[in-house]
């Protein structure tokens, strides 16, 4: 059996505490695109885990595999399953060989090309973290893979033809002095460090042939948990483009990045993660955003700052053309609303229905994002619910949520074609009504 988890919106929906709430059933959790631009909060008995790239299964101990689709920062790694460690747990995380390695010159020529963009104002507002350089390579056939790392002759040789291209880029297109980022633009330097990550991943026997890998798993009777990262909204083709990451998060490549046939994970479910509004980091269309004090009020009640980079996230209604739009490309089979409790004592709570533009209502939203600004959003409003015991609504199930929160999640999900398998009422493990499991 295999469940992919996806976002529905902009990201930060709640995907790290859902994949968490089916990892006690599940075997493996994959992560199949995107890398450390990720950031997922796992809370579990008042221990609160932030992780930008192991996969969410691992503060459970379930195994977490990095697939091909992913881009791997050897740095990043090392660090969250040191300190997971540190913290008591003893994560096993393996890492695909043909997975893209984010090199230190990445991270400098993400800056530097944002800077640039900054300039004529449409810079994407990225994480820095090199992800779309690294997806550029991978795509230009100039990439180095988490292979190759355990290689020194080969990674030499990659090394050998891509440093030079990356000095003259950084210094003679983006203006960087090269000389101020030895770790970024020094071939030995580049060497030695990615060597030594080599030498460790495979001491630690953490890379594998994830084709064979997974269908091993898959051909035991393994139960498998696809983890997406980042947003539908972010999807670099089915998202806000060129406001988007440079990866794929929706659930047609999660049979792609992980490497498991697409016919096996179409006879699984698609779980959707929902933000019972919306949030956003960086730029980029948000038709229904809000300011003020009701934007600062959903912030904080949420905890609305980013994982990876701090930011004070963007705020607005729920969307259901972009809900929609999520449900068609994703082919969900089941929704988790997350942060039903952040909107409390807000009345009313505001939802909007379709959009208006040059005087045609759409119901899903258009496809150039430059049509998103004309875009008027056709709210409706519910009633609003006050301050209850969350932790006993989770405990007492479904029925016990305040009616008007059930009102407003039953309009969600009715103009879905997915089921309501679970709502988020807090942000700890045993915040959550559960009405449905995906590996039943
Ligand atoms: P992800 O990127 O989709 O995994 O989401 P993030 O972890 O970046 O952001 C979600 C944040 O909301 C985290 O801090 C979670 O702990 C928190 N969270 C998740 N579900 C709920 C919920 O139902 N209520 C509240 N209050 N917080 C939640
Ligand atoms: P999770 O998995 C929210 C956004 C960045 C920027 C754009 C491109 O926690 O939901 P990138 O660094 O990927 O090149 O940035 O995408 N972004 C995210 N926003 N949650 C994320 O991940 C994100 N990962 C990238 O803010 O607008
Ligand atoms: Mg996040």
């Amino acid at each position: 059996m295999i469940v992919t988890v996806v976002g529905t919106q902009f990201g930060d929906e709640g995907k790290g505490r859902v994949v968490d709430s089916y990892g006690d059933r599940a075997d493996v959790v994959v992560r199949y695109q995107g890398g450390d631009n990720a950031g997922h909060t796992v809370v579990a008995g008042g221990e609160e885990y932030k992780l930008s790239l192991v996969p969410s299964g691992a503060v459970r101990g379930t195994v977490g595999l990095l697939g091909p689709g992913c881009v791997v920062n050897p740095e990043t790694l090392v660090s969250e399953v040191d300190g997971l460690r540190e913290r008591g747990l003893d994560p096993d995380v393996r890492v695909a060989r043909r997975a893209h390695v984010i090199a230190p010159y990445h991270r400098v020529l993400d800056g530097a090309e944002e800077a640039a963009k900054s300039d004529e104002g449409v810079e994407a507002g990225t994480t820095g973290r090199g992800i779309g350089p690294t997806y550029e390579d991978k795509a230009g056939r100039r990439g180095l893979r988490i292979g190759d790392l355990l290689d020194p002759d080969l990674l030499r040789q990659r090394l050998e033809y891509v440093v030079p291209t990356k000095r003259r880029l950084a210094r003679n297109v983006f203006d960087v002095d090269v000389d101020d980022h030895p770790e970024a633009f020094d071939l030995d330097a580049l060497y030695d460090r990615l060597s030594a990550h080599g030498e460790r991943l495979d001491e630690e026997a953490m890379t594998v042939n994830a084709e064979r890998y997974l269908a091993e798993r898959r051909e035991a009777g393994d139960r498998i948990l696809l983890e997406g990262a980042q947003g539908t909204g972010l999807d670099v083709d089915h998202g806000t483009y060129p406001y988007v990451t440079s990866s794929t998060p929706t659930a047609g490549y999660a049979a792609a990045g992980s490497s498991l046939g697409v016919t096996h994970v179409g006879t699984g479910e698609v779980v959707g993660a929902v933000k019972a509004y919306t949030s956003r980091v960086g730029t980029g269309p948000f038709p229904t955003e809000l300011d003020g004090d009701l934007a600062e009020r959903v912030r904080e009640a949420g905890g609305e700052y980013g994982t990876v980079t701090g930011r004070p996230r963007r705020i607005g209604w729920l969307d259901l053309p972009v809900l929609r739009h999520a449900d068609r490309v994703n082919g969900l089979t089941g929704v988790a609303v997350n942060h039903v409790d952040t909107l409390t004592g807000i009345d009313p709570v505001r939802a909007c229905h379709a959009y208006e533009r040059d005087g045609r209502r759409l119901e899903t939203p258009p496809a150039l994002t430059e049509h998103w600004s004309d875009c008027e959003p056709v709210y409706r409003a519910f009633d609003g619910w006050s301050e209850v015991d969350w932790a006993t609504v989770a405990s007492q199930g479904y029925d016990a949520l305040p009616d008007a929160a059930r009102t407003y999640l039953e309009y969600v999900v009715g103009e879905l074609d997915a089921d309501l398998y679970a709502v988020g009422v807090g942000p700890d493990r045993e915040h959550a009504v559960e009405r449905a499991h995906p590996f039943a």
